[in-house]
C-alpha cells in the first residue's frame, strides 16, 4: 500500500517508517523537520518537506501519490512547552490535524491512524487504565489529543472515516537504525544516558516522596518496535473501524529508581542522582490495561520488558552518542 506517514523523521515515525518498508509497503515520509531529523528517515522512503498547516502541499501530496492511508504521529509534544505556549500546541496539532483529516476525506483515503497518548487520562484513580478510564487531560497536549479524538468520532459518523487511535504509554527503546532524540530531551531513559556517555554528573528525579512503593513515579515503558507493530495491525484492522481507541503498554510499571537501575546494570556505570520537587501534573502512577488491543488488533508486545527496552536503547545511543547530527 502507499501509506502517508506524518512526523516520519521523528523517533516513532522512524521506526513506524522503517516496520513499513521492511513489510513492503510505499511510504511517503512527511515532516517539518521541526523536530525530527533527516537522517531519521530510511532512504527508500520518498520524503515530502511539508509543514501539516500547509493545506495547499498537503493536498499536494494527496493529489501525487495516490495515499492509501495515512498513520499521523506529527505533533508537538513536549508537555511543559504545552502549557507555556497554548496557541502553538492546538495550532499544530488541531489546526495541522484537521488539514490532514479534510484532505484525506477529498482524496478517497481508506482510513486513518493516529498517535494518541496516555495524556489523554491526566492523573487516572484507578490503575491499570482502560480505554473508559475518564479522560481528564491536565495540559494542553493531552487536550489536543482528546480533542483530535472527538474529531475523529464526529467524522467517522458523519463521513464515515475509518480511524484507529493508538494511546502510547511511555515509548521507549531503539533499532539498530533508529532511536530516541528529542531536543529538549524530556524522557528518562535518554536522559540517565547522559551520565554513562560523560555529558551529565547525575540525573534528576522529580519526587521521592509520591505514594509509590520507592517514592518514584511508576510508568508502563513499551517498546518503539512493538509501537510500530501495532500500526500494522491497526491498517490490517482498518476497513470499518470507527474512531477506535486502544491503549499500547506492556501492563507492568517500573519506578524511576528502578530504571535508573536498569541502566546502571546495561552500561555497568553507577549514576548518582539528585532528587528535586515533584513537576506539576505528573500522576504517580501511569499504568495501561492493553488488553483490548491484544484482544481486537491481535497485537502482541514482544520486546517490551525493561531490560530489553534498555539494552536496545543504549545499542543505539552507544553507537550514536550524539544521537542523530541534524
Ligand atoms: N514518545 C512518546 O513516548 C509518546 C507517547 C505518547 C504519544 N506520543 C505521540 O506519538 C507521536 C510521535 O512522538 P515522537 O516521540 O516520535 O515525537 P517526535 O517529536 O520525535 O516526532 C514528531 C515529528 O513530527 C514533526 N512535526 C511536528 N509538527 C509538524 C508539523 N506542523 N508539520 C510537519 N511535521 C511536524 C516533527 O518535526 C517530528 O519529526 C506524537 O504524536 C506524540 O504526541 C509519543
Amino acid at each position: 500500500m502507499n501509506i502517508l506517514v506524518t512526523g516520519a523523521a521523528g523517533y516513532v515515525g522512524s521506526v513506524v517508517t522503517e516496520r513499513l518498508l521492511s513489510e513492503g509497503h510505499r511510504v511517503i515520509a512527511l515532516d517539518n523537520l521541526g523536530q525530527g531529523h533527516r537522517e531519521a528517515l530510511a532512504s527508500e522512503a520518498h520524503f515530502v518537506r511539508a509543514d501539516l498547516c500547509d493545506f495547499a502541499a498537503l493536498d499536494d501530496i494527496f493529489s501525487q501519490h495516490n495515499i492509501d492511508a495515512v498513520m499521523h504521529l506529527a505533533a508537538l509534544s513536549i508537555i511543559p512547552h504545552s502549557v507555556e505556549d497554548p496557541r502553538t500546541y492546538f495550532q499544530t496539532n488541531i489546526v495541522g490535524g484537521l488539514n490532514l483529516l479534510n484532505s484525506i476525506l477529498t482524496h478517497d483515503v481508506k482510513g486513518l491512524v493516529f498517535s494518541s497518548s496516555a495524556g489523554i487520562y491526566g492523573r487516572p484513580e484507578n490503575v491499570p487504565v482502560t480505554e473508559d478510564t475518564p479522560q481528564t487531560p491536565i495540559h494542553p497536549y493531552g487536550e489536543c489529543k482528546v480533542m483530535f479524538e472527538r474529531i475523529l468520532k464526529w467524522y467517522g459518523e458523519a463521513y464515515g472515516l475509518n480511524s484507529i487511535s493508538l494511546r502510547y504509554f511511555n515509548a521507549a527503546g531503539a533499532t539498530e537504525l533508529h532511536g530516541e532524540h528529542h531536543q529538549p530531551e524530556t524522557h528518562l531513559i535518554p536522559n540517565v544516558f547522559r551520565v554513562p556517555l560523560g555529558k551529565a554528573e547525575h540525573v534528576t528525579i522529580f519526587g521521592n516522596d509520591y505514594e509509590t512503593e520507592d517514592g518514584t513515579c511508576v510508568r508502563d515503558y513499551v517498546h518503539v518496535v512493538d509501537i510500530a507493530d501495532a500500526h500494522l495491525q491497526a491498517l490490517v484492522n482498518i476497513n470499518g473501524a470507527r474512531a477506535k481507541a486502544y491503549n499500547l503498554g506492556s501492563g507492568t510499571g517500573y519506578s524511576n529508581l528502578q530504571v535508573v537501575k536498569m541502566v546502571e546494570e546495561v552500561t555497568g556505570d553507577s549514576i548518582p542522582i539528585i532528587f528535586e520537587s515533584r513537576r506539576a501534573g505528573d500522576p504517580p502512577v501511569l499504568v495501561a490495561s492493553a488488553r483490548l488491543a491484544r484482544q481486537e488488533l491481535g497485537w502482541t508486545p514482544r520486546l517490551s520488558g525493561l531490560e530489553d527496552i534498555v539494552k536496545s536503547a543504549w545499542q543505539w545511543q552507544s553507537r550514536f552518542p550524539d544521537g542523530y547530527s541534524g
